[in-house]
């Protein structure tokens, strides 16, 4: 059967660092609340001449670098991101004309956080049904752009940054022990919008508008929704969490991530934390911690890596595959 492997893999992050002390002066926090509640350090901040394209654009020059492949290679482009360039058109087809590419496809897909997890997935189903054979995913955000600078329970939280993925159709022999993606399975529940929104839009507002979170409501659905996508994963897949080599979950808060991967009974030494360094980035969260993960030699060739997000919506889901 076709497997999507992954061939390569890149990220892109803002020159300018954020240090939580920085916000000392901006807005009634700490750097040690901010730690403790969250387990963040730092977060990489857009200049004006960094955008989600420009970004995207860099982590996928970078993944097609490393999986040794140039643009012309590439037949469909997934860019997940809720902070696109312009309303429309997508942010993905700008990429596409950035690389130089005149062919093929390229389109933007919108589940906030769980973006990543849901373009993999549905570039494994074009992959698989036989539309294309190399696909660009890439998670790109600018946050700081849509954030409310004087609101202290959600300004400390994100970053911006971006990461991508290069996938090959690969012929596998329909096993576990097969590269690529094994199992995915993708989730939302919009009864649960006001939680996490942005109040504004094109066709409501006519602005952007800005984020707006009821944090500890989050948190109160994050870790069992996050686990139950996470068990249906492992079941379709026919493993258990043992069976895992690294946990690499959407990098919103440390305590999520501890608490989902001790329900989960996959031990600490497996999961990769990268909150510390980039804060949320949202769907640049998951590529920008594969990044990290696989430049310092963790994550190998063959490793069972299991990908996982959840964000506004709520939308949520997980991805398993053999790196
Ligand atoms: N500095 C200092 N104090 C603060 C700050 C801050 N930056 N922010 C809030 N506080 C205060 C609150 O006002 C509150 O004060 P009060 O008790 O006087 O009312 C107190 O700290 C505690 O606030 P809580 O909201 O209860 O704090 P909590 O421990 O829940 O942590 C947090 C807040 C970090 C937001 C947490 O709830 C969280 O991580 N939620 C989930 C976020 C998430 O996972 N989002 C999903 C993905 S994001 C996406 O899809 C875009």
């Amino acid at each position: 059967m076709i497997r999507s492997v992954v061939r390569g893999n890149g990220a892109a992050l803002p020159r300018r660092i954020m240090k939580n002390a920085d916000f000392e002066g901006m807005v009634e926090t700490s750097d040690e609340w901010i730690v403790q509640r969250t387990g963040i350090r730092q977060r990489h901040v857009a200049a004006d001449d960094e955008t989600t394209a420009s970004l995207g654009e860099a982590a996928a020059r970078a993944a097609l670098d490393s999986a040794g492949m140039t643009p012309a290679e590439i037949d469909l482009i997934i860019l997940a991101t809720s902070t696109p360039n312009n309303t429309f058109p997508a942010t993905a087809v700008e990429i596409q004309n950035r690389l130089g590419m005149h062919h093929g496809f390229a389109f933007d897909m919108q589940a906030v956080c769980s973006g990543f997890v849901y373009a993999v997935a549905t570039a494994d189903l074009y992959i698989r049904g036989g539309l294309v054979r190399r696909v660009l995913v890439i998670g790109s955000e600018t946050f700081s752009r849509i954030l409310d600078w004087n609101d202290r329970s959600t300004c400390v939280l994100f970053g911006d940054g971006a990461g991508a993925l290069v996938l090959e159709a690969q012929e596998g022999a329909g096993a576990i022990t097969d590269r690529g993606v094994l199992a995915a399975s993708l989730r939302s529940d919009g009864a649960h919008k006001d939680k996490l929104f942005v109040d504004g839009g094109p066709s409501t507002t006519g602005t952007v508008g800005h984020l707006r979170m009821e944090g500890r409501e989050v948190f109160k659905h994050a870790v069992g929704m996050i686990t139950d996508v996470i068990e249906a994963t492992f079941g379709e897949a026919g493993i258990t969490a043992q069976e895992l080599d690294w946990f690499v979950p959407h990098q919103a808060n440390k305590r999520i991530i501890d608490a989902s991967a001790r329900k989960l009974g996959i031990a600490e030494e497996k999961v990769v934390v990268t909150v510390d360094l980039h804060g949320n980035t949202s769907a640049a969260s998951v590529p920008l911690a594969l990044s990290v993960a696989v430049a310092d030699g963790r994550i190998k060739k063959g490793d069972l890596v299991l990908l996982e997000a959840m964000g506004g919506g709520f939308t949520w889901g997980a991805v398993l595959l053999r790196w």
